[in-house]
């Protein structure tokens, strides 16, 4: 499945399942109300913790493509939810998304966002987290702003859907680990974008690959091999920080590369089919040939992940323009081979007879994530599942940090890393960070 490529399917089980939750929500107001603020300030607002109504109000940061798909996903996947409050870069970019969710007829009703509840600016996401009817916060923007926006919501006392990756750098690693901790303490939920885990084809393996069905993992490949990416290009009269948020897929800081942005998606099904371990360490190369001449990203990686016992798992991610898709996972075992895939997956022994083989792609997972997230919030057990997420996402980084610098790269090493790429307080004048393109082994790790 191209992750760019979000599909809307009718799904009518979710949407009434969601709203069967809203009345249970009532029973939830008591223990998990005490002693807790952030909790008795979400209380007043939703109600699913015992206050009067028990509508759920939603704040978008980022309406582009995915901020859109996100809130569409939401609103169709429950009952008693609505869109009131946006928040982007520029109040135009709201104006333009709530026109379109205003017209699709599916979730019109739903679209409740006041002019004065658009926001703009770097600040905007203070604005839409503090928003009075705001309960949860879907966090769409450029990846590297992802561990700020997140730290605000948790701390707002906001429960958050999150889009892949969490962090592009060990900074938002060990920031959105933090939030993990404090939504679990104030029973917030933070739901993240990675809907293999919500994908029976994924679901169905990786259950049996941990059932034992191929025995021990011993090896395996993963790729995320897709052709060219979008490439903005600088309008006339931007600055070069403005430039860099808008054509941001080019540039480390907001993006964290390829291996980050997209290829994440397997790295976080290869941490999962290993029970959800990060690798031990990483060792492989990459580099850039077919990028436009100011991309700071890669177009090609080739990594070895080398996870605890040994195993080791042969990954590779590439943006060529004209070159083949392949988004594959393969596990080795001692008693057999998991072909794990978007839509299919196929378990062999190794006589290559059939295990287990599934085609189907069920219900749409995007919209999936969002009626767990509204059913964990009204059932009062908020999903808090950002800690696979951040791991699979410093794995990413990981991988990066080992093609740039050209050297074995441990996780530990990484998780402990100093580098933040996300300036301090960032404002229109704050000068645009200038990574530039690294050359494969001339890059300081610190
Ligand atoms: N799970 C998936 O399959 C999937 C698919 C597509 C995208 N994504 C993820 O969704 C995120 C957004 O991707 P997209 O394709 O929608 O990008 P996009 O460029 O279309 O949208 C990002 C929006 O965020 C806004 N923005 C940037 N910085 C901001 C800030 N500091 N405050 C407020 N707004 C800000 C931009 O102006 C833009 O409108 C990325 O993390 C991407 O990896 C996930």
């Amino acid at each position: 499945m191209n992750s760019h490529n979000s599909q809307h399917r009718n799904q009518p089980e979710i949407t009434r399942r969601g709203f069967a939750k809203a009345t249970a929500a009532a029973a939830f107001a008591g223990p998990l109300a005490i002693g807790s603020t952030l909790q008795a300030a979400a209380a007043a607002r939703t109600g699913v913790f015992g206050g009067n109504s028990a509508e759920i109000g939603i704040g978008v940061i980022g309406t582009g493509g995915r901020g859109r798909g996100a809130c569409h996903d939401n609103l169709y996947s429950s009952e008693g939810v609505k869109l009131v409050a946006m928040g982007d870069l520029d109040v135009s970019i709201c104006q333009k998304a709530r026109q379109n969710l205003l017209d699709s007829e599916q979730i019109a009703p739903k679209v409740q966002v006041s002019d004065d509840s658009m926001y703009g600016g770097l600040d905007a996401y203070h604005k839409v987290i503090n928003h009075p009817q705001v309960d949860v916060v879907i966090l769409t923007t450029s990846p590297g702003f992802r561990p700020v926006h997140m730290a605000a919501a948790v701390k707002a006392g906001k429960h958050v859907f999150a889009e892949k990756p969490v962090c592009v750098d060990p900074a938002g690693f060990r920031s959105v680990l933090e939030s993990a901790k404090l939504a679990k303490m104030n029973k917030t939920a933070i739901v993240t974008g990675t809907q293999y885990r919500r994908q029976p084809s994924y679901m169905e393996a990786i259950k049996r690959i941990h059932d034992g069905v191929i025995g021990d993992i011993t090896s395996g490949i993963s790729y995320y091999c897709s052709e060219g990416i979008w490439y903005r290009k600088r309008l006339e009269g931007m600055t070069d920080l403005q430039y860099q948020l808008y054509n941001w897929y080019h540039f480390v800081w907001l993006c964290g590369d390829q291996i980050c942005e997209q290829a994440v998606h397997n790295l976080d099904a290869v941490n999962w089919a290993l029970k959800d371990q990060p690798p031990v360490k990483a060792y492989g190369s990459g580099g850039q040939m077919t990028r436009p001449a100011d991309s700071e990203i890669y177009d090609h990686i080739s990594m070895d992940y080398e996870y605890p016992g040994g195993v080791n798992i042969s990954f590779k991610c590439r943006q060529i323009p004209g070159s083949d898709w392949k988004v594959i996972n393969t596990f080795v075992g001692t008693k057999g081979v998991a072909h794990v895939n978007p839509g299919n997956s196929l378990i062999l022994n190794h006589d290559g007879q059939e295990l287990y083989r599934i085609d189907e792609r069920g219900l749409n997972p995007y919209v999936k994530e969002h009626a767990d997230l509204i059913d964990s919030i009204r059932n009062g057990e908020p999903i808090v599942e950002v800690e696979a997420t951040a791991n699979s996402s410093l794995t990413a980084v990981l991988g990066r940090f080992a093609a740039y610098s050209g050297k074995e790269v441990t996780f530990d090493f990484a998780a402990n890393s100093q580098l933040s790429l996300m300036p301090d307080n960032l404002t229109w004048e704050t000068p645009a960070p200038q990574h530039g393109l690294v050359i494969p082994g001339r890059y300081n790790l610190i």
